[in-house]
């Protein structure tokens, strides 16, 4: 990755067709914005489509000419989900990139229509079943790209496997690292399945570091309500934060690479590739993720897990 990259270094996306889902605020907007603004066509797949409407209208004055369209998905339903993947798969167009970006921070416990706990549910299995339905309109397109969004806050992460759900107990920034450890192994699994597969698919991660959106204030925990006082004057701007996720999703960064801010600690500056938590690059705890995934989602892959050399 090029010191200094900014939206600049993005190559001319005309042609592409990119699904960025959570289009509708902070950096998914940001991101939607600039790929449209490099030329690609864009989905914006958001749980409210009167708010993801009005990204739309945002954008187009910003960007005469942008490629825009918003479409209703919620992660926290699979049926929504698989009603959103259904329609696309419909179409028999490619997808050259999919961003994995929604996300809920540190909620109240709170359990989804399918008994998933929300953080999960959303940040994990929604994009999980997404990105599975669309692998073979991802794996039409010449480069397909995956890009799945995580965190520092990934390296306090544990997947508890004999508690999954945080049934038992539930701690909201424990849940939230848990699924932004999950973001991770299932970025780089994705990326040994698909080489293995020999599927014109590679897949990567990025995270913001931490910058100003509705993140922190949407979750509703003293802690996160904290934050978001503290955004205005500590964390930095959405389109800062956003920067990872462009260079991941555009410049020429091999599969499985994991991008972030290169300023102290990750919280901001221009993006670089990051190093993820021992626990993040556990290939068995990734194996094992996967098939639990499958198994909850009901959405298979169809894709063995990489052979061991
Ligand atoms: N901001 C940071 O400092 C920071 C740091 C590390 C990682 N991240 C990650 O960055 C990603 C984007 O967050 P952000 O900071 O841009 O926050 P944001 O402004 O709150 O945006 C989150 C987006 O996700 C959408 N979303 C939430 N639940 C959804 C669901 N069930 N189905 C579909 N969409 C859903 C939200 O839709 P609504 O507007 O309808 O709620 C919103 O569009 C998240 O994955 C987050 O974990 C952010």
């Amino acid at each position: 990755v090029a010191a200094g990259w900014t939206t600049q270094e993005i190559p001319d996306q005309t042609g592409r067709r990119a699904l960025v889902t959570g289009a509708n605020s902070g950096l998914g907007r940001v991101v939607a914005e600039e790929l449209a603004r490099a030329g690609a066509e864009v989905i914006l797949a958001c749980r409210d489509v009167g708010s993801g409407a009005s990204a739309v209208g945002d954008i187009s004055t910003r960007v005469p000419g942008a490629r825009l369209e918003t479409r209703r998905l919620d992660l926290a339903d699979l049926g929504s989900v698989g009603e959103f993947a259904e329609r696309l798969a419909g179409e028999d167009r490619p997808v050259d990139l999919l961003i994995n970006n929604a996300g809920v921070m540190a909620p109240p416990r709170r359990v989804t229509v399918d008994g998933f706990e929300l953080q999960l549910a959303t940040n994990h299995l929604g994009h999980f079943a997404l990105t599975g339905l669309l692998l073979g309109r991802l794996a039409a397109a010449p480069a397909a790209r995956v890009v799945t969004v995580s965190s520092v806050l990934h390296k306090g992460g544990r997947i508890d496997f004999d508690d999954l759900q945080s049934t038992e107990t539930y701690s909201r920034w424990r849940a939230y690292g848990q699924s932004k450890l999950a973001n991770l192994l299932f970025a780089f699994e994705l990326d040994r399945r698909t080489r293995a597969a020999g599927l014109r698919v590679t897949s990567v991660a990025a995270h913001p570091g931490y910058a100003n959106t509705n993140l922190q204030a949407g979750s509703g925990g003293a802690f996160a309500r904290l934050l978001a006082l503290a955004n205005p004057f500590f964390a930095q701007s959405a389109a800062a934060g956003a920067l990872p996720l462009l260079c991941a999703a555009t410049s020429g960064v091999v599969g499985g690479s994991y991008l972030g801010p290169d300023g102290p600690g990750e919280r901001r500056g221009r993006p670089r590739l990051v190093g993820a938590s021992a626990a993040a690059q556990d290939r068995v705890v990734a194996e094992r993720l996967w098939g639990v995934s499958e198994e909850l989602t009901g959405v298979t892959y169809g894709l063995g897990p990489e052979p061991v050399r």
